[in-house]
């Protein structure tokens, strides 16, 4: 990451640039519809360059809420996916496009220039991640949360995402984090009222705060979508809490929600740090992520 003035890719939807990172939901706009790094073309290419396990795609016509649901596979390659997407009635997401220089050199600019906008350094903002969406006419992403700071922005075609605000709308258990838990939590209507939904065309950009939840409905017509996503200190630490929650949770110990004990949150965090340094050599060990997804998370749902 550089510390230089970042280039402008952002600009207002209306009025001022407002920086609410974390804080609620807002609509932005980008510069980056019609570049190329985001034909249907480039995005086949990446599918069948990126390792399987950073490619997750499925059909597409399913209801807002599939919590404790399967998600029916569409039987298709990847690339061919994207290529068919016209009439396949998929979804996928590109993981890990950080890794091609291209799109990384693009990821780290768009960050900081949204670190510069909130007037905080470059480096607050970290563990940068760039995903790829395609999604076939009338696709829906159900009900989900993510564990990050999350910006769309809308390449081309057209989506309606709804976002709703996570203290009131999520439970503790909604927000913890395990590779074998899917991100899919059950909606719940009576929340309806505190929805805030987000008309999305090219060259719009929206906002997703951390874990905040929210479902995707594409309009009728093929949607390419970038997503960006970072962490800065307090949202990493509520991570790891998150994490070691979800194992106390597996073990018959339920835990209030990262971010409301400062003192346990601490330890669990060290906690996570000590375990880590046994997973991280696995996480970055392609054949130890396949034995570990196929042999141990077996069943484990994809995540959006
Ligand atoms: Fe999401």
């Amino acid at each position: 990451m550089n510390q230089i003035s970042p280039m402008d890719h952002f600009s207002a939807h209306d009025g001022g640039i407002e920086m609410r990172v974390g804080m609620s939901p807002f609509k932005m706009r980008h510069d980056l519809a019609g570049n190329p790094l985001f034909s249907l073309e480039a995005m086949a290419d990446l599918a069948s360059e990126l390792p399987r396990d950073k490619v997750d795609y499925n059909l597409a016509n399913l209801p807002v809420d599939v919590s404790g649901k399967h998600v029916p596979f569409n039987g298709m390659s990847a690339a061919n996916t994207i290529k068919e997407i016209e009439t396949c009635g998929s979804w996928i997401v590109l993981k890990g496009m950080e890794h091609v220089p291209a799109y990384n050199v693009l990821l780290d600019e768009l960050i900081d220039e949204l670190a510069h906008l909130s007037g905080v350094s470059t480096s607050a903002f970290d563990n940068r991640v760039a995903l790829g969406f395609v999604t076939s006419p009338g696709g829906v992403t159900p009900y989900h949360l993510d564990s990050e700071h999350n910006f769309l922005l809308q390449m081309s075609g057209k989506k309606t995402i709804t976002i709703l605000p996570h203290q009131a709308t999520t439970t503790a258990e909604d927000t913890e984090i395990s590779p074998a838990k899917s991100r899919y939590i059950q909606y719940q209507p009576g929340f309806a009222p505190l929805e805030q939904t987000f008309e999305l065309s090219a060259g719009d950009a929206v906002c997703v705060p951390f874990n905040d939840p929210h479902y995707v409905k594409n309009g009728d017509a093929v949607s390419v979508s970038m997503g960006i996503t970072f962490h800065d200190l307090e949202t990493w630490q509520r991570r790891k809490v998150a994490t070691v929650n979800h194992m106390l949770r597996r073990i018959g110990l339920p835990q209030e929600r990262a971010g409301t004990q400062h003192g346990k949150d601490q330890m669990k965090a060290a906690a996570y740090d000590a375990l880590n340094t046994v997973v991280d050599p696995i996480r970055n060990n392609k054949k130890a992520r396949q034995f570990v997804k196929r042999h141990v998370l077996r069943g484990a749902a994809a995540t959006p």
